[in-house]
């Protein structure tokens, strides 16, 4: 067999030099809540969404300035608190390292693994039709694709707080190197997530998991909304706005609720900042190696958004449909709406593949019960992964991650990290939502299998039965 040289791969990356910076990491739960807001401008005529100031006419010192420009409106300062800085800090990192990291984890050990191959056997597997040197240079293209993804949000982010792109080592504000590897996960789990919510591939996910909490929405409001009635739906764990921006499309008041940065700034981005319909395109497979029929399936690319919000309100605004608004509170869930002003509120809660994201669902379930109106409804989709499990944050190596909150369960303040956890199955929960003062009034049955980010050609399909009911909170 001809004698092949190593070929030599130039890529804009540097793959050398430490990947996981020695900071610790931990979380805080965010005891104070951030209320980032999005709404539509469409009086002025333009197509974008923009922020304004929900509660506070205090300007934040680290607002934008710019006209027009998304930004985080409210009293609290995330550069105040330790803990709340390096989440912040933590979140905007990942994005920067996202590029460097993927080429060093997804393609550059694999080159050293191949070539650790006897000789004859990586030759032979250079070779058409395997090629498999060519397959790691259209991953380093895909992964440069998605990073510029990464690059966007980053710039959003750091635009959104006022911070420097590169500041000085010394500088109280510098943000690099404090990202862990879980991290840059997190970051990646955030760019794949874009299928689920905004690829048109990712509409088998939404059918089954959004469209049935429409359809309850339309079945209890539709004819108060017609009546001009405004309805206030609270989102919690919104993760990257789709099913907020489709409830808002619906004629409803929208209000969605993020813990975690990383979905902040992604949603953020996609809701306010993409240049147009399938304007950018993502590989959501392109580092999954396992169960491929063939490699074009794990370089399968996805344009996003399928649909561009700003365009598909304007045309809503102009078709007279009933339009509602849209909000995006950055907050633990736990905390904020058990605050006095969140006192029955909102007409309904929807929580989708959210209420497994509780340590104690007892909490959860009180907190929903604080912010509904009496009457009003709590329309639930989901499974029960547990993401505390047997007193821990569960790890899913091969898994995306579905958790994208960190949870510290050392924590001894008030929100997520209070001590204590418990995983209770389906039709214990169901009983204590019906204990702690709700009526069920459709319960689970018929269920829709559906994956998170499931690639559909994938050999391995990890499909939810996902849990769908609706509870009515009783009127005393
Ligand atoms: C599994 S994801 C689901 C996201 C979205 N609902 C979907 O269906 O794709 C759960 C989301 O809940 C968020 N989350 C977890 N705990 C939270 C809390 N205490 N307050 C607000 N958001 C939280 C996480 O950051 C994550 O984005």
């Amino acid at each position: 067999m001809q004698k092949m040289e190593r070929p030599r791969r130039v890529h804009a990356a540097n793959v050398d030099g430490p990947l996981i910076p020695p900071f610790p990491h931990s979380r805080v739960p965010r005891a104070s809540p951030d209320p980032w807001y999005l709404c539509p401008d469409l009086e002025s005529g333009g197509l974008e969404l923009k922020a304004f100031m929900a509660e506070s006419d205090t300007q934040s010192a680290h607002e934008a300035d710019g006209e027009g420009e998304a930004t985080w409106a409210g009293d609290y300062d995330p550069f105040s608190d330790d803990g709340e800085r390096r989440s912040l800090f933590a979140a905007l990192d990942s994005f920067r390292q996202y590029r460097r990291t993927m080429h060093q984890m997804v393609t550059h050990r694999r080159r050293q693994a191949f070539y650790a191959l006897p000789s004859e056997h990586w030759q032979m597997l250079s070779q058409p039709p395997f090629s498999f040197l060519d397959t790691l240079n259209h991953v380093d293209d895909a992964i440069d694709t998605n990073a510029e993804l990464a690059d966007a949000i980053l710039a959003l982010g750091l635009e959104s707080f006022g911070l420097q792109a590169d500041p000085p080592k010394d500088d109280p504000l510098c943000w690099h190197d404090t990202a862990t590897a879980s991290d840059v996960t997190k970051a990646s789990s955030t760019i794949h997530q874009f299928f689920r919510d905004w690829s048109a591939e990712g509409a088998a996910e939404r059918a089954v998991c959004y469209e049935p909490v429409l359809r309850d929405l339309h079945t209890e409001f539709q004819s108060r909304r017609d009546a001009g009635e405004e309805i206030r739906v609270l989102v919690p764990g919104a993760g990257l706005g789709r099913l907020v921006f489709e409830t808002c499309l619906a004629g409803y008041s929208a209000e969605g609720n993020e813990i975690s940065y990383h979905q902040l700034f992604a949603s953020s981005w996609v809701l306010n900042h993409t240049a147009g319909p399938a304007a950018h395109a993502v590989h959501p497979f392109a580092g999954k190696f396992s169960n491929l029929q063939s490699r074009a399936q794990q370089l399968r690319k996805v344009m996003i958004p399928d649909v561009h919000p700003g365009v598909a309100m304007a045309k809503a605004a102009e078709t007279q449909t009933p339009l509602g608004s849209m909000s995006m509170a950055a907050a633990d869930f736990l905390v904020l709406y058990m605050e006095s002003s969140n006192r029955e509120s909102f007409d309904a809660v929807a929580s989708v593949f959210f209420i497994d994201t509780a340590p104690n669902i007892i909490r959860y379930i009180e907190t929903i019960y604080h912010c509904l109106k009496p009457g009003g409804l709590w329309i639930n989709v989901g499974p029960l992964l547990w993401h505390v499990e047997n007193g821990r944050p569960r790890a899913d190596e091969d898994e995306e991650d579905t958790s994208n909150g960190n949870k510290d369960t050392n924590q001894t303040s008030p929100g997520i990290g209070e001590g204590g956890s418990v995983e209770l199955s389906e039709d214990e929960v169901l009983c204590l939502v019906e204990r702690m003062g709700f009526c069920i009034e459709i319960r689970p049955g018929n269920r829709q299998p559906c994956g998170y980010i499931q690639d559909p050609d994938s050999m391995l399909q990890n499909l939810y039965q996902p849990s769908h009911w609706v509870a009515r909170k009783i009127v005393k």
